[in-house]
């Protein structure tokens, strides 16, 4: 009998999804795949999809994970190149990088090469994380334009807020940032901006979370977007037990059962990456019905109550547990967990850890 403790990755899914936000985007999409593609396998993820316009990733790394896997396609590298070395890699490997400070403009001024490459330049519309604001962003601009190394030029910001449809500081970023809009290509939307309608018409749409299936608005589901979770989380039941009115469960005895009760403990904790803070707080499927956790989340296995589950005594060893996503157990949404936790869909994605396995399915 195995743990069961796996992640099963829908390549249909994530095909749909790409389908879905190509029909969304006014024009070409940026898929957003680092830290390991959003959890769902960086080497996977790149290689079933094809006619993809660009791959956006954080490290270099990652950008040399993607060029491997797609020796022709666009790979874009968020936050630039930190070095020397980043930037001939960069020439090497033909990534195109965001400029987002004037030591990185010194640096690709004195490298010495006759390659070209293109700049994504990063304006601080009012993140306050990376970019040239006001002035020295048109100082930025004029610099670049006259550099022979820059192949093509992009204008690009990011927004702070685009989750709230209704938060006037999209509109103060935008306005900021279009006074920009010359002759080059820009870009500024994130999925949020993408799903809540904040159209600007920019030529390069950068999506993440979306493509994976998972609503970044609050108080929605992928659901609501017509998107398709690409991930669902599940374990096995691994044990199972009786306990008396008034005993206590699992550490810290932070559950008394009121009544006797049936328990089963399965698979999946804290050093899997699910959230510590859900103990007591949270239901998993089993059979297609919700199963609360009692007690608090263990380092490998957590305990969730069945008594009231239909057909409690054909639960048996072995028998799969959905813990997100959709399987023959039922449907729960992973921005539903995430909302438990007091947490986003994003970090839950990210915190899985290496000894969950991986299936991947068409
Ligand atoms: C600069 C940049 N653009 C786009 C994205 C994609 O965001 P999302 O996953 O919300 O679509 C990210 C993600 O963090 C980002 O850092």
């Amino acid at each position: 009998m195995s743990r069961g403790t796996t992640a099963v990755i829908d390549f249909d899914n994530l095909r749909h999804n790409f389908n879905v936000l190509k029909q969304l985007a006014p024009s070409k999409l940026v898929l957003v795949v680092k830290a390991d593609a959003y959890g769902h396998g960086l080497k996977q993820v790149v290689q079933a999809l094809d006619n993809v316009d660009c791959f956006a990733v954080a490290t270099i790394e990652e950008a040399l994970t993607v060029r491997k896997y797609r020796p022709k396609t666009k790979i874009l590298l968020l936050e630039g190149f930190l070095d020397k070395y980043e930037l001939k890699i960069a020439f090497e490997q033909h990534f195109d990088s965001v400029i987002h400070q004037q030591e990185q403009i010194q640096m690709f001024e004195d490298f010495q090469t006759n390659q070209v490459m293109n700049v994504w330049l990063k304006y601080d519309s009012g993140m306050n994380r990376l970019g040239f604001s006001g002035d020295e962003y048109s100082r930025a601009i004029k610099t670049l334009e006259n550099n022979n190394k820059v192949n093509e030029l992009i204008l690009m910001s990011h927004f702070a807020s685009a989750n709230q449809k209704h938060n006037k500081f999209n509109t103060q970023q935008v306005e900021k940032f279009i006074k920009f809009k010359t002759s080059h290509e820009i870009s500024i939307s994130n999925s949020s901006a993408l799903l809540n309608h904040i159209n600007i018409a920019d030529e390069w749409c950068r999506v993440g979370l979306a493509l994976f299936g998972v609503s970044p608005i609050e108080d929605k589901t992928a659901h609501d977007y017509k998107l398709k979770p690409v991930m669902t989380l599940k374990t096995n039941v691994i044990a199972l037990k009786q306990i008396k009115a008034g005993e206590t469960i699992g550490y810290g005895q932070a559950y008394t059962a009121k009544t006797n009760m049936q328990i089963a403990i399965i698979g999946i904790g804290y050093g899997d990456g699910y959230p510590w803070s859900l103990g007591n707080n949270a239901t998993v499927k089993l059979n297609n019905q919700q199963a609360r956790i009692v007690g608090r989340v263990s380092m490998d296995m957590m305990a969730i109550d069945i008594s009231d589950i239909e057909i409690v005594d054909n639960i048996t060893i072995g028998d799969s547990v959905l813990i997100w996503g959709i399987n023959a157990n039922g449907n729960l949404p992973l921005e539903t967990v995430a909302s438990n936790a007091k947490t986003i869909p994003y970090v839950l994605l990210c915190q899985i850890t290496s000894r969950v396995h991986y299936q991947y399915v068409e």
